[in-house]
């Protein structure tokens, strides 16, 4: 059992600190992506609040593939540059939707999402996965998000 001291309710930037902490103690040494992609989605899950699902799709033969998740079942394949993740996948720049009605092409996996972040992982300068939070809020995600979950990417892109 790992236990963590996470306080949810922390300042964005304390909570994605330790959240990157957290991440980095749970991915040392192990050299398994899935268990590394489970426990990171699993700890996001856990921590971040008004989340709606929390995950990783990875590039394989030139497509994003569904990857360890928390949540709803989710669309299992999405070409690079269609959606939010698929954007994401294929600029490697993040993705900050705050209403995702209002993004062209946007893939809608749980009907109650309605904001999105999205950070490329990269490893040798090339997407290898993304990073996908859905929340049921409006404009849920901010700079601070964006700015706390490339941490994290950085962090893990070696280890999965
Ligand atoms: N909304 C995403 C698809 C993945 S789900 O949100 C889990 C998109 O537009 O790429």
């Amino acid at each position: 059992m790992y236990t963590f001291q996470i306080d949810a309710t922390a300042p964005k930037s304390e909570l994605y600190a330790e959240l990157a902490r957290a991440a980095d103690a749970l991915t040392s040494g192990e050299p398994d992506a899935v268990a590394n992609m489970a426990n990171v989605a699993a700890l996001l899950w856990e921590y971040l609040p008004d989340v709606n699902w929390t995950g990783f799709y990875r590039v394989v033969d030139g497509e994003l593939v569904l990857g360890p998740f928390q949540g709803k079942a989710a669309c299992i394949r999405i070409p690079f540059g269609k959606g939010v993740c698929g954007t994401a996948a294929q600029t490697g720049e993040t993705q900050l939707v705050e209403d995702v009605h209002a993004f062209p092409g946007h893939i809608a996996c749980d009907a109650n999402s309605a904001s999105e972040l999205v950070v490329a992982l990269k490893r040798a300068g090339q997407v290898i996965a993304v990073i996908d939070l859905d929340s049921p809020s409006l404009n849920r995600f901010d700079a601070e998000d964006a700015k706390g979950v490339e941490l994290l990417a950085g962090i893990i892109a070696a280890r999965i």
